[in-house]
């Protein structure tokens, strides 16, 4: 794969359009997705064909390009694989309750809600605040919902706080986050009402699996666990070695405390997930090189924490060498999600990476940055990309007692000083009776420093406390087991892996995709483009006619049956509407391309080709533009080599 050296979007059909002179109304574009069916109002994704495309270049990127192992795993989970994964613990978010009505937020978001309308209050007061333009319905509608600004002056010194308190959100703790509600008087905008301490809220469902009811599942919040639990298999599938990869896409299902941002916050949606298993000593990628040079938009964690939200651009191969991004496998998946979000359309220029800081960052992971894209909601993580180091796979062997190690044979044995349990089988096993096993098993798993400790503290107490996979803890003392340091030559040498992942949410990449893409034409407003790329576009090219001239009709069937031959999605519009308004109407649909028949097709054998966002034709022989229109979409050309090979058609033609 080339590397890409700049964040340019490289999927860009013509010379850019002048987009710029539309103003943003997601108004009129909610009303396009609704009407032209990319989602229900109740937003489940109704265009499955943009999602069938997204999901499929996913594939390709991923998958296919890097030869990943694909899986599909159960959705129900037993309770025994989130517990031990700590998903029953500590998958929770903090909510507040209105002490009054008893209506429930998620407590970092009603706090960024009402500091945000605060700064915006304090910019009106001020007047400096972008220009109100006319509202419509639905902003009336929208704004209802929205926590009102008001126009009040702030101290600069609030000001300040309040940035800086903002450019932290995601760190506070639930106690913390009571405590700014207290120190900055945060109430129920809605009511005035004052809101409870922050408690946590699991937000995976439950459900009983089986008909006597007894045992407990959940529906699955993330699909990683699936790989996790069949890491044995797949290990063996890959002979044993490391690096490789296991894919997923499948749903996930999070009780969402307050689930009010459309299709970016749903109870149920589409993941991507990718984990890759790597040597923790050996975190080098062999195909970094190709991809050193993508730039990437970084927030990183200091930068945060200082309270500031500025973001350096640079490449990912400086990234890595200045260890900013911890690692070349982590750094790797960067650029290459870059790569691929840009690939399917996102916007360069709306598309940031924040790294997280520590109390924000999952229970499982030791560095993680977000693919954050900008949109009407403001910045959003759409892309996970975290180090989860060895946990998952620890824990998941300590419990089931099954090793989740790689061996790798040792080019030239190697002598090792290393920590021996000694114990003596009969005293042990009278002392802890059917606990014996567990408790050296924790003691033989444990790592070198581990031990060491448990050693010191024989030496100077005769005793130690260890705590077994089942959470229960046991006081061992030094007449029952001797820590003995010895030297061993090896020659396998055996690690777990650490495993590095990207986790993709397609419901908020789609609809950031969407707001990214439209645009209207100068000339009129109210008719909307998307200018979706054609490798996600649903439909690829719209056949027409000029006239209903059964001919003409005869022959636009003909060159969509070529089309679809070809593999390419096109659409027969052979209405009685006017050109203009089919192309009107597939422009809004984001059809990259058109297909025209006229009488000239009859006489000269030939077809006109447009260009959705410039507009631009071209006319040549049918069979050579129906090539074209194959090679265009699956993106072996340009518009630019298309326009080399075809004849540039200005709308008159020679048909006596
Ligand atoms: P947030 O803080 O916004 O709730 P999160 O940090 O819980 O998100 P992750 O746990 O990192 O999100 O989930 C991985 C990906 O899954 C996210 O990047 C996002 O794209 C997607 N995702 C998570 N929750 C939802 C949801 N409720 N609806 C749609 N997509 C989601
Ligand atoms: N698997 C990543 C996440 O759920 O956040």
């Amino acid at each position: 794969m080339a590397a890409a050296a700049s964040t340019a979007n490289p999927n860009a059909l013509t010379t850019p359009v002048n987009k710029t002179a539309h103003e943003f109304d997601k108004a009129i574009l909610d009303a396009t997705l609704t009407r032209r069916f990319f989602f229900t109002p109740a937003f489940e994704i109704y265009g499955a064909s943009l999602l069938a495309n997204i999901l499929d270049a996913w594939r390709k990127h991923y998958i296919i390009e890097e030869d990943m192992l694909e899986l599909d795993t159960t959705i129900m989970t037993m309770s025994e694989v989130l517990k031990t994964s700590g998903h029953v613990d500590k998958f929770a978010d903090w909510m507040v309750k209105d002490t009054k009505t008893g209506e429930i937020f998620r407590a970092d978001h009603i706090v960024e809600a009402v500091i945000e309308a605060r700064l915006k209050g304090d910019k009106e007061a001020r007047g400096v605040a972008e220009e109100v333009k006319e509202e419509t319905e639905a902003d009336k509608k929208k704004k209802k919902k929205k926590v009102k600004s008001v126009a009040v002056k702030l101290e600069d010194s609030v000001v300040a706080e309040y940035e800086s308190l903002l450019a932290q959100i995601d760190n506070y703790t639930g106690p913390q986050l009571g405590e700014i509600i207290r120190k900055h008087n945060i109430v129920n905008p809605l009511t005035g009402n004052e809101f409870t301490e922050p408690v946590e809220f699991n937000l995976m469902f439950e459900s009983n699996i089986g008909p006597t009811g007894h045992i407990k599942g959940y529906l699955r919040p993330e699909t990683a666990q699936g790989h996790f639990v069949n890491f044995a298999k797949l290990l063996e599938f890959n002979n044993g070695r490391v690096p490789f990869a296991s894919a997923q896409i499948g749903k996930s299902f999070r009780n969402e405390i307050a689930p009010r941002q459309g299709l970016l916050r749903v109870r149920e949606f589409t993941m991507a997930e990718i984990e890759h298993y790597v040597d923790p000593l050996d975190k080098k990628h062999t195909r970094f090189n190709e991809v050193k040079d993508v730039k990437l938009m970084l927030l990183p964690k200091d930068v945060q924490m200082d309270g500031r939200t500025d973001l350096r651009q640079m490449t990912v191969g400086d990234a890595v060498a200045q260890g900013i991004v911890d690692n070349e496998t982590l750094g790797y998946f960067l650029a290459r999600t870059q790569l691929f979000l840009t690939k399917i359309g996102i916007d360069p220029t709306r598309l940031r990476c924040r790294q997280h800081m520590a109390n924000e960052m999952a229970h499982y992971a030791a560095d993680c940055w977000d693919f954050e894209i900008q949109s009407s909601y403001g910045w959003i993580e759409c892309v996970g990309c975290a180090d989860r180091s060895a946990y998952d796979l620890t824990v998941h062997s300590v419990r089931t007692k099954q090793p989740l190690r790689v061996q790798q044979t040792l080019d030239q044995p190697r002598t090792v000083e290393k920590l021996e349990v000694v114990t003596d089988p009969k005293a042990f096993g009278i002392k802890f009776k059917k606990d014996a096993t567990s408790i050296r098993e924790t003691l033989t798993g444990m790592d070198k420093e581990r031990l060491q400790c448990v050693k010191d503290e024989l030496e100077k107490n005769q005793s130690s406390i260890v705590k077994c996979a089942d959470g229960r803890s046991h006081e061992i003392t030094s007449d029952l087991v001797k820590i003995n340091a010895v030297t061993v030559t090896e020659h396998i040498r055996e690690f777990t892996p650490n495993v590095i992942e990207p986790s993709f949410g397609i419901g908020r990449i789609l609809y950031s995709l969407l707001e990214h893409s439209y645009w209207a034409r100068e000339q009129d407003k109210a008719r909307v483009v998307l200018s979706l790329p054609p490798l996600v576009a649903p439909i690829k090219c719209l056949i027409v006619t000029i006239s209903q001239d059964p001919e003409l009709r005869a022959l636009i069937h003909e060159i969509s049956r070529k089309l679809r031959k070809l593999g390419v999605a096109s659409r027969v519009d052979d209405s009685g509407a006017s050109i203009g308004k089919k192309y009107a109407r597939n422009d809004e649909l984001g059809t990259p391309f058109g297909c025209t028949v006229d009488f000239a097709s009859i006489k000269n054998g030939t077809l006109t080709l447009r260009e959705r966002d410039s507009t631009a034709q071209l006319i040549g022989p049918i069979d050579d533009v129906i090539a074209t229109v194959d090679e265009l979409v699956k993106g072996s050309i340009t518009w630019e080599d298309a326009s080399s090979r075809l004849q540039s058609y200005s709308g008159v033609q020679d048909v006596e």
